[in-house]
C-alpha cells in the first residue's frame, strides 16, 4: 500500500544495502532530513554513505480519522500514542530486528558518546518519536525497545532528539569527517571534554592566544591541552571527572606541571 511506504529522503535514489540506515518513525516526517540534508550529513547523504527513510505512523491507523493517540487509562492530562498502530508500522519496516529499535524519551538512558560510536557500528537504527504524553509503553516492551534520553529535559516530541541522534552517529561513519584525527581528539574520547581553540587574530580586543601554542613546540602543546582539558572537565562536569581519575589518576599530575 502507497500510503504505507516509509518515504525515502533522496528521490529516486535506491538506499544502498550498505549504507548506514536511519528509520524514523514519526507523526511528521516532513521534519526529515531537515538539518541532516546540509553539511557534511547532507554530503555523506548524497554519495549514499548513510540514508533515511520518514516513516509517518498516521498512515497506519485504521479508522477514517486516521486516529493515533487516545485518553490515558487512569485518566490525567494529555493523549497516548496508541500501541497498535505503532505495531503495525513497525511490522511495516524491513527487517527491524537486524537493528536497535530506539524510543527517545526523558526517562530513557542519556545518550553518550559511547552509546553513539556503538551505533555507528550497527547497521542503523530504527527511531520512535513520540508525541503528546508518549507511548502506551506495552508496544515499547513488546518490541524490546531500547529507551534513549537526549538530557534531563522535556521536548514537544522526539524528532529533535532523532536528528541529534542521528547527526551525531553519521559524523563517525567512515568518510564522513575528513580529518579521521579530528574525532579523536575530540570532548569525550578518552574520557575528558576538549581543549580550548584558538586562531587568527593572534591578538584581538587585547586578548592574546596562550604563548605555549605559538611555540612551536608539538610536545608542550600536547602537555598544556591535556592540562586545559582536565582542569574543564574538572569544573564543568565533576561526574566525568571522577571517572577519569578512578581510570588514571596519574594524569592530574599535568596540571600541577602546569601550575594551574
Ligand atoms: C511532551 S514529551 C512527553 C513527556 C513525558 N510525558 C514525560 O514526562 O516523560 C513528547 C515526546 O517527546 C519526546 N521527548 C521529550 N523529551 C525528550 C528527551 N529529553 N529526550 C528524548 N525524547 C524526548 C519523547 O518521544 C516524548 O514521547
Amino acid at each position: 500500500m502507497v500510503a504505507n511506504m516509509p518515504q525515502e529522503m533522496k528521490s529516486g535514489s535506491a538506499i544502498a544495502n550498505r549504507a548506514w540506515r536511519a528509520t524514523v518513525m514519526t507523526l511528521f516526517p516532513e521534519m526529515f532530513p531537515g538539518s541532516l540534508g546540509q553539511s557534511l550529513a547532507g554530503k555523506a547523504l548524497d554519495e549514499g554513505i548513510w540514508a533515511i527513510e520518514a516513516m509517518d505512523i498516521r498512515s497506519f491507523a485504521e479508522d477514517k480519522h486516521q486516529t493515533v493517540d487516545d485518553t490515558p487509562f487512569g485518566g490525567g492530562a494529555g493523549m497516548v500514542m496508541r500501541a497498535d498502530v505503532i505495531d503495525a508500522a513497525l511490522k511495516s519496516v524491513a527487517k527491524p530486528k537486524n537493528r536497535p529499535i530506539i524510543y527517545l524519551t526523558p526517562r530513557g538512558k542519556p545518550l553518550d558518546q559511547k552509546r553513539v560510536k556503538e551505533l555507528s557500528a550497527e547497521p542503523g537504527v530504527v527511531l520512535l518519536c513520540g508525541r503528546y504524553e508518549g507511548v502506551d509503553d506495552r508496544v515499547i516492551n513488546a518490541w524490546d525497545m531500547e529507551e534513549i534520553s537526549l538530557g534531563d529535559f522535556v521536548l514537544s516530541g522526539g524528532e529533535p532528539a532523532a536528528l541529534s541522534l542521528i547527526d551525531a552517529v553519521v559524523r563517525l561513519l567512515p568518510g564522513v569527517v575528513g580529518n579521521e584525527k579530528t574525532s579523536v581528539e575530540e570532548s569525550f574520547e578518552g574520557g575528558l571534554l576538549e581543549y580550548p581553540h584558538y586562531t587568527r587574530p593572534q591578538v584581538w580586543k587585547e586578548r592574546e592566544v596562550p604563548e605555549v601554542l605559538l611555540s612551536g613546540h608539538h610536545e608542550k602543546v600536547k602537555v598544556w591541552r591535556q592540562a586545559e582539558a582536565e582542569k574543564i572537565t574538572a569544573e564543568r562536569r565533576p561526574d566525568l571527572w571522577e571517572k577519569y581519575k578512578v581510570k588514571d589518576g596519574t594524569k592530574l599530575s599535568n596540571i600541577k606541571n602546569f601550575g594551574i
